[in-house]
Order: C-alpha cells, then sequence, then structure tokens
C-alpha cells in the first residue's frame, strides 16, 4: 500500500528501535517511523531479505535471556539514547488440539516470546528512557488478549493478556516521569506469512485464496471490515501513537481490528 501523507519530519531527531522489524507489521511499522524522519533500529535473528541501509539490524533471539541487555548495548553505543521502543516481536507456534496438546515447552516458549521479550527489552532502556525524561514505549498486543481462540493458539492469547495488563502497569509507573507506555491490539494482518498460510489452505482445501481468506475470517467470527488489516495500516496508528500529536495518550489500549471483536 502506497502512504501518501507527508508526516512533516515530526519524528526528525528521534531514535527508534523496532523489534521483528523485518516483516510484517514490524517491517511497516520501522519503514513509518523511517518515513516520519527517525532513526530506526530494527532486530530480528535473521538478517532482513533486502538490506534497507537506513535501516540498523540488530541481530537478537529476543526470547533468550540477555539478548535484550545485547540489543540495548549495542544501541546505545551507538546512537547514545533511545527514544521510541515498539515491542512488536510475537508470534504462536504451538500445535492445534486444545489443552492436551500443549506441554511445559509450548507454555514456555510462547510466554518467552510474547511476554517476556518485551518486559526485558523494557527493562533494558528504561534507566536511560527515564534519565531522559521522555519517550514511548508501545506493546503490540492482539485481539487475542481479550478474544482466546483455544484450539491452537492459547498460550499466545494468555501471554498477550499478559502483556496488556503488564502495558498498563508500567504506564501507571512511568507516566509521572516524562514517559508514556500505550498498547496497540490488532486483529487479523494480512503480512506474508499470512499469505503463505491462506496458500497452504487454499492448496490443502482444493479452493481459492479468496475463499480460504473467508474460512479464516469466519473463525474469527466474522470481519465486519471485511478484510484483514494490512500491516501498513497498523503502522498508521503506531506511527501517529509514537508521534508529539498523540502527546496526552498513555495508558491506553488501541484496538485496530475492522470491527472483529464482538464485545465493548
Ligand atoms: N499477523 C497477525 O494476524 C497478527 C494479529 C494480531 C497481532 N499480531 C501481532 O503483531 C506483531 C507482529 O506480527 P507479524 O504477524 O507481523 O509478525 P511476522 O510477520 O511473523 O514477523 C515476525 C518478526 O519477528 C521476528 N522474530 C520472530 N521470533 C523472534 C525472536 N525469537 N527473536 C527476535 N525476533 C524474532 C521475525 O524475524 P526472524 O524470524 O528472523 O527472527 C520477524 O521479523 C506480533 O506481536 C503479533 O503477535 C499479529
Amino acid at each position: 500500500m502506497q502512504q501518501q501523507t507527508n508526516y512533516s519530519n515530526e519524528l526528525s531527531g528521534k531514535i527508534a528501535l523496532v523489534t521483528g522489524g523485518t516483516k510484517g507489521a514490524g517491517k511497516a511499522i520501522a519503514e513509518r517511523l523511517k518515513a516520519a524522519g527517525a532513526t530506526v533500529v530494527i532486530t530480528a535473528r535473521n538478517k532482513p531479505d533486502q538490506a534497507d541501509p537506513d535501516l540498523y539490524f540488530v541481530p537478537a533471539d529476543l526470547s533468550k535471556r540477555g539478548a535484550a541487555d545485547s540489543v540495548a548495548k549495542a544501541t546505545l553505543e551507538r546512537y547514545g539514547r533511545l527514544d521510541i521502543l515498539i515491542n512488536n516481536l510475537g508470534g504462536s507456534e504451538t500445535p492445534a488440539g486444545g489443552f492436551a496438546a500443549l506441554n511445559d515447552e509450548h507454555w514456555e516458549s510462547t510466554i518467552s516470546t510474547n511476554l517476556l521479550a518485551p518486559v526485558r527489552l523494557d527493562r533494558a532502556f528504561l534507566p536511560q528512557m527515564l534519565e531522559n525524561g521522555n519517550g514511548v514505549i508501545i506493546h503490540i498486543a492482539s485481539i487475542q488478549g481479550r478474544l482466546p481462540l483455544y484450539d491452537a493458539t492459547l498460550p499466545y492469547a494468555a501471554a498477550k493478556a499478559g502483556l496488556i495488563n503488564y502495558s498498563k502497569g508500567l504506564a501507571k509507573e512511568v507516566t509521572s516521569k516524562g514517559l508514556r507506555v500505550l498498547t496497540v491490539s490488532p486483529g487479523w494482518i494480512k503480512t506474508e506469512n499470512v499469505k503463505y498460510f491462506l496458500e497452504r489452505i487454499a492448496r490443502s482445501s482444493n479452493s481459492s485464496i479468496e475463499e480460504a481468506q473467508q474460512s479464516v475470517i469466519a473463525a474469527l467470527g466474522g470481519i465486519p471490515y471485511g478484510r484483514p488489516a494490512e500491516p501498513e495500516e497498523v503502522a498508521e496508528l503506531v506511527g501517529f501513537l509514537a508521534s508529539p500529536r498523540a502527546k496526552y495518550l498513555s495508558g491506553s489500549e488501541f484496538v485496530i481490528d475492522g470491527g472483529t471483536i464482538p464485545t465493548i
């Protein structure tokens, strides 16, 4: 999707970090922050397919203890500070089959990636951000934090619910010290990985990609908007929340799901 908006360099001079910034929503967020003038650091386990010299890549497996400290060290040694921290990394790799299909390892690895990784990264950057007295931390959660799907992704849903709760608590602690802490909870996002997932469903059920997409939408109970979000639509919300235009916003959760969640 083409971004035509002029962001007036509103993030010029800001240093931002986006975890999982090589693919999907994280890539779109990194590009959106860059378009607004920020200097952007991205992390992932593997190098991006196409290196962008304007995005400084720090390799790290953030599900592992100690990795957050290395990312903070690399960022602070290079740029001296961080202003915007986007904890975007997350996902689920657990098998289908409900509670009985899940062992301790499934639970622990999902909680490490989706809850402990952001907690550790925040803890690594917070002393410097508090010393600066301003900054923004955004946690990318999921509508599953309020709308758990039990068949294959319950550890993910529980970890995201924990992330939403933690984000609120952190906002309570640090907003009076100049930091804003926010949560963005997307519904279904049509990332590259989702496109491959739809192709797999279509092949295995001998249906079209459109039919495969409709079957996933039906499993979510419908998306009133009629389609998943584009990564750039999520990035646009994050770009706004990271900007000075959102200066009074802290401690809130923003759901971006095309109307999927059926309750208030
Ligand atoms: N896609 C959706 O429908 C959807 C819906 C609701 C919420 N969300 C949330 O939105 C966020 C982005 O999701 P996405 O679907 O855009 O992600 P994605 O396309 O699967 O990309 C994940 C990114 O995280 C990196 N990553 C994965 N495991 C990592 C690890 N252990 N350490 C460091 N980096 C790691 C990946 O690179 P490497 O593999 O190279 O490490 C990649 O850059 C996540 O928090 C997700 O839970 C997504």
